[in-house]
């Protein structure tokens, strides 16, 4: 039977505020590409062409940059979930769209660098109801943990204050249609949500064949801000040099650098790995390692390192380094010189700021 795969791209993103509260995390750049579109790279690198998106109050942004798939060759059906009640409420609302067909979940904000292939056709070809992955982490209370009785996972529970094993549960998952029996069994959570855990300990507590792998490479949850800053440092150390702008006789570039068409170098360093979108200017100014710089940015005597900064944004006459940072869209981030001298801010709703 021909599997489908379910991205997961709606939901609340409360901990990536201030960048959520107008955009979908899920189209946040890293190393210059959204997120979401290595979850279809990787599903269509898998064999699978038929997907459902399940989106929520972003669906007009994700839908413009998704369109209907075809430019990856695969085929978009949106699912729009009315709340984000959690991620077993989604399978719920895709229900019509996946039929009775396997299929493969991912979580439209998590990235896995060794792709999924292997893993969907060891589940096409197994008998399983359901595989899910699992990887080693040093923070197992913040996500879904797997406890294991020898070959077998006997026990899911999510966010666990005091964890019994280190293995999380990466977002990632394989079910046959048996998964509705058990998200039409499962009653909302603490927090208020339809858990996957509480469907998959229903299937292994109702007899289902639930297997588990530890997932190979790295995996990242791309939730927060540390673990979008790691996603990017991760995949940019991967980046394929390409030198499309323009760098002027003044100016040096080394190491893993990717320099877009129309951008320009001047008077610079820019160290990688980084890459520069764009028709960026970038004058004056050092570029560190670990940096994305998106399209249409100016960074002018400023110094930027591990940082991802969105498109249309200029840092100005910055006197200190900036590091470890997200910067949204259109957004100025400048030296004032008026009289009296002070800091002045203009910052949404739960941004975050530190001076030195
Ligand atoms: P989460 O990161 O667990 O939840 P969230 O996006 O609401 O973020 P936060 O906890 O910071 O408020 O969600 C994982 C992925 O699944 C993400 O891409 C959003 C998506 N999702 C849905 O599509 N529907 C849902 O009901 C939920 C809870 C998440």
């Amino acid at each position: 039977m021909p599997m489908k795969a379910l991205i997961l791209s709606g939901g609340r993103g409360t901990r990536l505020r201030p960048i959520t509260h107008t955009s979908a995390k899920q189209l946040v750049p890293i190393a210059n590409k959204p997120i979401l579109f290595y979850a279809i790279e990787a599903i269509r690198d898998a064999g699978i062409s038929d997907i459902g998106i399940i989106v929520g109050d972003t669906h007009c942004e994700i839908e413009e940059a998704v369109g209907d798939g075809s430019i990856w060759g695969v085929k978009v059906t949106y699912i729009p979930q009315d709340a984000p009640l959690g991620l077993a409420h989604a399978v719920k609302t895709a229900q019509p769209f996946l039929k009775d067909d396997p299929f493969v979940m991912f979580l439209g904000d998590n990235l896995i660098r060794d792709g999924i292939a292997r893993l969907v056709s060891e589940f096409s070809k197994s008998k399983a109801n359901s595989q899910i992955l699992l990887a080693h982490v040093k923070n197992p209370q913040d996500f879904g943990v797997a406890e294991l009785d020898g070959d077998r996972v006997f026990r899911l529970r999510e966010k666990p204050k005091e964890p019994k094993s280190d293995l999380a549960l990466v977002g990632v998952y394989m079910f046959d249609r048996n998964v509705f029996e058990a998200v039409d069994a499962i009653t909302p959570s603490a927090r208020g949500e339809l858990e996957i855990t509480d469907a998959i300990q229903y299937l292994i507590d109702h007899g289902y064949d639930v297997r588990w792998q530890v997932v190979n490479g790295w995996w990242k949850d791309t939730g927060k801000l540390e673990d979008m800053l790691e996603a990017n440092r991760l995949v940019l150390d991967g980046l394929e040099t390409c030198m499309e702008g323009n760098v002027d006789g003044k100016s040096s570039v080394h190491g893993r650098v990717c320099i877009k068409p129309g951008a320009k170098i001047i008077n610079s360093t820019v160290r990688g790995p980084a890459i520069i979108g764009e028709d960026c200017i970038i004058e004056n100014s050092y570029i560190g390692p670990y940096t994305s710089i998106y399209n249409g940015v100016t960074i002018l005597n400023s110094e930027v390192e591990h940082s991802i900064i969105l498109e249309n944004s200029s840092v100005k006459d910055i006197g200190s380094r900036i590091e470890d940072s997200l910067i949204g869209k259109s957004v100025v981030v400048s030296k004032d010189n008026q009289k009296p001298r002070a800091y002045r801010f203009m910052l949404g709703d739960n941004s975050e700021v530190s001076v030195i």
